[in-house]
């Protein structure tokens, strides 16, 4: 049983809970390889079809755990908690994972959001790399995704000062994908998870690599990849079954063949 995270299935989607609200789910290294224990593990199961991953109503995760890990840390202390293996782990979950932030998501709480398919907030949640003010920078992916979500000069101001900035500006930002009321925020962004996992598995996990192609190569690598996986659709049951709702006016049934 893992003792920082808990993970409620709620079949097709389940949520994993960050769980350690005495310190705002500071993010240390127990709980970085219990999430990703058990995000591969609900990766490998076919009833689950996506994963949301949220804190509680104050923090999603208020950051790498400061006291745990960076007080007495050297190049080479950081080098052995190989942080970044468990990062990229999370990177390679296939199915679609949401990040459904209330209160803080700072530091590498925000960049633990930016590693998931989907951000969703409450209006109360609070972005921000402030890794500047302990004389550090974002190390895990904060430079670079929040960089290719906003754009250079937005990111530089708020990497630069460190400053919060509330789910409003991170939508307008293009960080949120969508803002929902305090009262009904993990509700709402447990039904998207459902709205997804009601989608054919395979046209969802191929337009995710597409989409993600999109920040990591050419546009004609983008292209040539989006290309092959259309048609590798045409040959998929979910395809048929599509299609065959489609002209006969019915609700389709998706199978993820
Ligand atoms: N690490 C360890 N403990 C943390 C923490 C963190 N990142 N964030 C909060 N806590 C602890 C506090 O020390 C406090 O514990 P005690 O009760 O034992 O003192 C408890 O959580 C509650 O926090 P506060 O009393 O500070 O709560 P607040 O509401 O007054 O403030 C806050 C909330 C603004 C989020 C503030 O806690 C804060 O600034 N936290 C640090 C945020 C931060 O700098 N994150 C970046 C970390 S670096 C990083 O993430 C590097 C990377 O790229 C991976």
């Amino acid at each position: 049983m893992p003792n920082t995270i808990l993970v409620h299935r709620e079949e097709p989607i389940a949520v994993v809970q960050l769980n350690r609200p005495e310190v705002l789910n500071a993010l240390n290294e127990e709980l970085m390889g219990e999430l990703l224990l058990s995000l591969q593990q609900l990766d490998a199961d076919d009833a689950v079809r996506c994963i949301v991953i949220t804190g509680n109503e104050k923090a999603f995760a208020a950051g790498a755990d400061i006291k745990e890990t960076f007080v007495t840390a050297t190049p080479v202390t950081m080098l052995a908690q190989d942080l970044t293996t468990k990062w990229e782990g999370i990177r390679k979950v296939k199915k679609p994972i949401i990040a459904a932030v209330s209160g803080y998501a700072l530091g590498g709480g925000c960049e633990l959001a930016m590693t998931c398919d989907i951000i969703v907030a409450s209006e109360t949640a609070q972005f921000g790399q402030p890794e500047v003010n302990l004389g550090i920078i974002p190390g895990a992916g904060g430079t670079q995704r929040l960089a290719r979500a906003a754009g250079k000069y937005v990111a530089m101001e708020l990497i630069l000062t460190g400053r919060r900035f509330k789910a409003e500006e991170a939508k307008s930002i293009g960080l949120v994908a969508q803002v929902y009321p305090a009262a009904s925020w993990l509700d709402d962004a447990k039904a998207l998870a459902r709205t997804i996992a009601e989608k054919p598995p395979v046209a969802v996990r191929l337009a995710t690599e597409a989409i993600d192609l999109a920040f990591s190569s050419t546009l004609e690598a983008g292209l040539e990849f989006e290309r092959k996986a259309f048609y590798l659709l045409f040959a998929t049951e979910d395809k048929q079954e599509g299609v065959d709702a489609f002209v006969n006016k019915r609700t389709p049934v998706f199978k993820g063949r």
